[in-house]
């Protein structure tokens, strides 16, 4: 039979050996994992035309094309809705491709050619775009109107190079800038404002000037 006392060491023996064994685990591996350091060993350098000036930089690889613009070049005119892919407040083009800069990388980007909204104009001589959307209100707090400026205007040039979309009825004709065809291209920029039809209208009148 357990004398009592016997049993009291026992079961603080046993509480001692846990705690160790616990905080051994928990300790870092010192032949394992490194500590990472924010900037050496995660920073890489890359350079791309940003509005017709090459802009060089050396930055963390895991920062999205949209920060690199808005944290490192200072250019808060592209807007950080959902940071997900989902809102299209982060619109630019590259390339001659609108992208939603939140899902890409910047340093994937090397060489590239990036318009943002304060690439297409400026006060006293805006692109046909930006007029179009003031003359038809095409906004209300005007959080999502840079990206729906520059998905718009990559719309057009979408239209005009004869890609295609999920409502063009017939692909052996040539597309054509249509409500429907203007709704679909641009349903991934999002207006919580609710703007939708004053933002059709100004599409479709630079689309008929330029038509
Ligand atoms: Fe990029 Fe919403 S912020 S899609
Ligand atoms: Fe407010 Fe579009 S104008 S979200």
């Amino acid at each position: 039979m357990h004398n009592p006392v016997d049993l009291e060491i026992s079961r603080r023996d046993l509480l001692v050996a846990t705690a160790a064994s616990v905080a051994i685990t928990a300790a870092p591996s010192v032949a394992g994992a490194q500590t990472p350091t924010p900037e050496t060993p995660f920073s890489s350098k890359v350079s791309f035309t940003v509005n017709g000036e090459v802009r060089d930089l050396d930055i963390d690889t895991r920062t999205s094309l949209l920060d690199a613009l808005r944290e490192h070049l200072h250019l808060t005119g592209t807007k950080k809705g959902c940071d997900h892919g989902q809102c299209g407040a982060c619109t630019v083009i590259v390339d001659g491709r609108r992208i939603n800069s939140c899902l890409t990388l910047a340093v994937m980007h090397e060489g590239d050619t990036i318009t943002t909204i304060e690439g297409l104009g400026k006060p006293g001589n805006l692109h046909p775009m930006q007029a179009a959307f003031v003359k038809h209100d095409g906004f209300q707090c005007g959080y999502c109107t840079p990206g729906q400026i520059c998905s718009a205007v990559a719309v057009l040039e979408e239209i005009r190079a004869n890609v295609p979309s999920h409502v063009s009825g017939d692909l052996t004709v040539e597309a054509r800038v249509s409500p429907d065809e203007i709704r679909e291209r641009m349903s991934g920029n999002i207006c919580r404002c609710g703007a939708y039809s004053n933002i059709l209208d100004a599409i479709n009148e630079v689309a008929g000037r330029q038509a």
